[in-house]
Order: structure tokens, then sequence, then C-alpha cells
């Protein structure tokens, strides 16, 4: 199937590594123009400009910091005039793993807030820069990536809570922009489940990922590359009629 990604402009958030640079890289594949962004790593930037090939533009943005998300639409928009396809992918991770011993109401204010505040309003920040960027042109798509964990589903993850939130904010994000954009940008949500991340691969020992696999329906953690086919199918216009619309990458979990 043709995609019909060829030459359209897209911008991936946070794809110096894990999910987001497995995006960027198969919308490249697809024949897309790709810019994405970094928020630490630029040398991670490289390795993800270098798989796109000539074309990448890597621009740094901050999650906390609403200008920066302006200067780095402003750099797409300079190199190719606007944008088609938005992924919102970047992610302030919390600071250290869950802890399932401490109590939802010992989290400090100052911790929940370093989560939230960049995870939510750094999410609404993204989508005003952009916006302006996509209207008038045509196939214009919107895609958030979310979590499972901001599902009401299975046993819950103790210590995940505020991150949850933060991801679940999306879903009512979605909510009014399809109501908003209608057929002129389609706006859909992509659940990962656990992915075998670089990052994650540092923070769990393969024994407890096989305990996961051996939990999840298909017999396998997802990789980044299943996540970012779903991405850029719904980012593409091969997605014709769909919007607000969540699609779970999780293995069946
Ligand atoms: N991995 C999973 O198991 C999993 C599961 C469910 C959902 N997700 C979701 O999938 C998305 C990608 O996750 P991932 O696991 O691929 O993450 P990752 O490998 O940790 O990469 C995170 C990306 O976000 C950037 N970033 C970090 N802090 C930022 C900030 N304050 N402002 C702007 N950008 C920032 C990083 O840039 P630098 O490297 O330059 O710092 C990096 O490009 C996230 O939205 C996450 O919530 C992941």
């Amino acid at each position: 199937m043709d995609l019909g990604l060829a030459g359209k402009v897209v911008f991936v958030t946070g794809g110096s590594r894990g999910i987001g640079r497995a995006t960027a890289v198969a919308f490249a594949r697809e024949g897309a123009r790709v810019a994405f962004s970094y928020h630490s790593d630029k040398e991670e930037a490289g390795v993800t400009a270098a798989a796109i090939g000539a074309e990448a533009l890597a621009v740094r943005f901050d999650l906390a910091d609403p200008e920066s998300m302006g200067s780095a639409v402003a750099a797409v928009r300079e190199r190719w005039g606007g944008i088609d396809v938005f992924v919102a992918n970047a992610v302030r991770w919390p600071d250290s793993l869950p802890d399932p011993g401490r109590r939802f109401e010992d989290v400090p204010r100052q911790e929940w807030r370093d989560l939230l505040r960049p995870n939510v309003e750094g999410a609404i920040a993204g989508l005003q820069a952009v916006l302006p960027a996509m209207r008038g042109r045509p196939d214009g798509r919107i895609v958030l990536v979310s979590s499972d964990v901001a599902r009401h589903r299975g046993p819950g993850t103790p210590g995940l809570g505020i991150y949850g939130s933060s991801k679940a904010a999306l879903a009512g994000l979605a909510n009014g922009l399809i109501a908003e954009l209608g057929g002129d940008i389609l706006v859909n949500i992509v659940t990962p489940g656990f992915t075998v991340t670089e990052r994650n691969l540092a923070a769990m020992p393969q024994r407890l990922r096989d305990e996961r696999a051996a939990h999840t329906p298909t017999g396998r953690l997802s990789t980044p590359e299943d996540v970012a086919r779903a991405i850029v199918f719904l980012g593409s216009p091969a997605n014709g009629n769909i919007t607000g619309e969540v699609l779970n990458v999780t293995g069946g979990v």
C-alpha cells in the first residue's frame, strides 16, 4: 500500500531516541521530509539525523519551555514552508523508577508538578505552535503518543498515577481538536505498552522483561518499530477518515 507520504513534511518531537527515533526514520523511509526534536542529547540526535539521511532537520525543544516549541516550528517552516504531520511524542519521564512502597500522598508537590506541567502544558504549547503551520494544507495529520498507563484497565501500576494522568490529558485534547479540525486535520492517539527502548532495556533486567513477555498475549514485547508503524499509518494520507481514535500497541495486554 502506498501511504502517500512522499514529500510530506513531518515533525516528530522527542526523536533523538526510542519510539521517536524509530518513527522519524520510518516516515523518512516513506519519502517524507522529516524534522525531529531533541532535548538534551545532541549526539543521539545526530544518530537519528544520520539514519534519516540528507534531508533531516534536528531542532531543540524543551517541553517545559513553550517558547522553544515556537522556535522549533519556525525552523521547520523556514526549511520547508509548513508542516503536514505532527507527532507529539516527547516526554518528561519521572526522575526515578516507580517506588511501589511510596504512598501517593507522600509525593512532594514540586515533584509531581515538574512531571505534570511539561507533559500537559508542553503538549498544549506544541499544538498551539504547530497548528498555524498545518492549516490550509491537504492531508493534515496529528498523532499524540500516550501510554497504556493512562487507561482504566488491568491491575494498574503503582507509582505511575501522576505520569499516567499527564498522558491521559492527551485524550481530552484530542476530543476538543477533532471537533474543531474536522476533516482538515485528523487527530489520533497511539498508546504503546511497555516497549523495548534503549531506556527500558537499561532499566529492566532481562528476567523481568521475559516475565512481561510471557504475560503478553502475543508472547513478546513491542519494539519501537512496532509503535512507529502504527504512528506512520495514522499520520499518513492512507489514513483517509480515521480521527479521534486510540490505537493500542501493547501485544494485546
Ligand atoms: N517506552 C515505553 O515503554 C513507553 C510506553 C508507553 C508510552 N510511551 C510513550 O512513548 C513516547 C516515547 O517514549 P520513549 O520510551 O521512546 O522515550 P525515550 O526513549 O526516553 O525518549 C524520550 C524523548 O523525549 C525527549 N525529551 C526528554 N525530556 C524532554 C523535555 N523535557 N522536553 C522535550 N523533549 C524531551 C528526549 O530527548 P533527549 O534524548 O535529547 O533528552 C527523547 O528524544 C513517550 O510519549 C512515552 O510517554 C513509552
